[in-house]
């Protein structure tokens, strides 16, 4: 029961005989559990209709209430991956920012924790990761117990009012409960800004072979790397920027990690950046650089700028930390969002998800190495129920069309698509018996996808959201295989080995529940489309 009720019972009482004070108390305890009965109730009814509320994933990571950013933290501990995110749980708008926390086992299903980091009187705490102390460097856990460390930007928006230009700073906080509960460092900041207006997003890793941590922060037009042997003590090592004539501003949420080229023993570095605004299809987006980096600084193979992916809501997304070497797998999550339309987008008791969990690979493609995504494996264990459903449907006539009727849940879809040549087409058309739909297509005269969710359902909200966005394919083969990931309100396309990914959300009024196919050109065949059933998480 809350306080306010306590009181309300208190002012009743002082007012009455003792006699009345015997029964008003019989009465007020009964009224009482039947309060607190109630909200017990209302409480466990709450928690299921809150995940069937409109437009909420059904297979995405989303927070129960409040307004969601970037993921944050993102590490692995004793079988419980973390995902700590920026949160505003006042609000559906973004605001001061907390860090919001839930845990999975497997990637897939979520729980959803307290609050993990407050605002405090060095400011609100924006994006950053964490890391697991395990040989004590900070001396705050303790032996056979590491510390948890998170690592963050503290906004000040007091001092950024007050027109100072050092409002953001690094700061620290650690957890010995395994991510539970969280403790301020007492020492913070410990990365103080010099007097750059953009000073955030902190990513750090141990870098064995110098023995040390390496942080790499973004700086408005590039980043810094720094290093330091216990996480509270940090060296400027050095800077890598934009190279002119590419979209240098607005960088963010860096990441940086090791990756074995498949199919080879060579390693490459790769460099995240994510950027706003100035992504391919507009706003936010990530892009990342491949090359070296040496301990102290970062050197680009190419002078070229590639995006993780095209689609316009995967943004700000880094990878989780810690897994362990048996796994090996390197795991990226984003937000599925863009700041074009991030506030106003027609969600009521919560605002964003999180993109399927993915892992990262660095593969040979027919315009050079390229950054891969794929759906993690776990997602497995969500297909409820598989139907194989045509081989070889497409004559070779000129427009040909199938209708496929889809099951009103999440589904996971695979298309074995064959063409007789490079210029053949083929369009998929999602859409509800409202005349709703999204479309994804091949040109094939210009080798590139395309994803139109002009008339997806709700699009007003913001005229950056309609339209057609493109996505470039890194390959040239003429048969194609393709996921598409539908959740009630989003949807994610691998193709070309993930080299080719796009994820976009849309507010539809009802689920889409067919699937037409269609080619305008001569040649094109769906040896098979594969359809799984994918069971909510909730
Ligand atoms: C990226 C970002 C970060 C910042 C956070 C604030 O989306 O702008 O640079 O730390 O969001 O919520």
């Amino acid at each position: 029961m809350s306080k306010s009720n306590d009181n309300a019972s208190f002012i009743y009482l002082k007012s009455i005989t003792q006699a009345q004070r015997v029964f008003g108390v019989v009465l007020c305890i009964i009224f009482t559990s039947m309060l607190s009965c109630e909200k017990k109730h209302q409480e466990k009814s709450d928690e299921q209709p809150m995940y069937q509320d409109p437009h909420r994933p059904q297979f995405h990571f989303t927070p129960v209430s409040g307004w969601m950013n970037d993921p944050n933290g993102m590490v692995y501990l004793d079988g419980e991956y973390h995902l700590f995110y920026q949160h505003n749980p006042d609000s559906t708008i973004w605001g001061p920012m907390h860090w919001g926390h839930a845990i999975s086992k497997d990637l897939i299903h979520w729980e959803q924790m307290p609050i993990a980091l407050y605002p405090d009187s060095l400011g609100t705490i924006f994006s950053g990761s964490a890391v697991v102390d395990e040989m004590n460097t900070t001396g705050l856990g303790s032996p056979g117990h590491p510390a948890m460390v998170a690592i963050f930007t503290y906004h000040s928006t007091e001092r950024e009012k007050a027109g100072y230009n050092d409002f953001q700073n690094q700061g620290i906080a650690y957890s010995t409960d395994k991510g539970r509960t969280w403790k301020k460092y007492n020492m913070n900041p410990v990365i103080r800004n010099p007097g750059k207006r953009d000073f955030r997003d902190p990513k750090v890793f141990w870098y064995a072979p110098s023995a040390r941590w390496v942080l790499v922060l973004a700086a408005y037009d590039h980043v810094e790397f720094y290093g330091s042997e216990n996480l509270k003590e940090w060296k400027h090592l050095s800077d890598l920027g934009f190279i002119p004539g590419e979209q240098g501003r607005g960088w963010e949420c860096p990441d940086l990690f090791e990756l074995t080229i498949s199919g080879s023993k060579e390693k490459k570095w790769v460099l995240l950046v994510s950027i706003n605004p100035g992504a391919y299809n507009g706003g936010s987006g990530t892009q990342y650089f491949i090359g070296q980096f040496d301990g102290k600084g970062f050197r680009r193979d190419s002078g070229e700028t590639m995006w993780i992916e095209y689609g316009k809501d995967n943004y700000a997304g880094v990878t989780w930390d810690n897994v362990p070497n048996r796994d090996g797998r390197r795991l990226f999550i984003g937000w599925m969002s863009n700041w074009q339309y991030a506030n106003v987008v027609p969600t009521k008791v919560w605002r964003s998800a999180m993109t399927i969990p993915r892992e990262l690979s660095l593969i040979n493609t027919d315009h050079g190495l390229r950054l891969a995504s794929q759906i993690v494996s776990e997602i497995k264990s969500l297909r409820a129920g598989e139907e194989m459903l045509h081989t070889n449907v497409m004559g070779a006539v000129d427009t040909i069309s199938e209708k496929i009727s889809l099951p009103k849940s999440g589904l996971e879809i695979n298309l074995d698509i064959e063409r007789d040549n490079e210029l053949n087409d083929f369009e998929l058309e999602f859409s509800n018996p409202k005349g709703e739909q999204v479309l994804i297509g091949l040109d094939g005269r210009l080798n590139q996808i395309y994803l139109d969710r002009d008339k997806s359902g709700e699009v007003d909200f913001s005229r950056q959201f309609g339209g057609r966005h493109i996505g470039i394919r890194q390959a040239k083969n003429k048969n194609l295989d393709l996921i598409l990931l539908l959740d009630l309100s989003s949807l994610e396309l691998f193709m070309d080995d993930g080299t080719l990914v796009m994820t976009e959300v849309f507010f539809p009024s009802d689920r889409y529940t067919q699937l037409i196919i269609r080619s305008r050109t001569r040649g094109m065949r769906v040896k098979s489309v594969q359809l799984n059933r994918v069971k909510s998480i909730w």
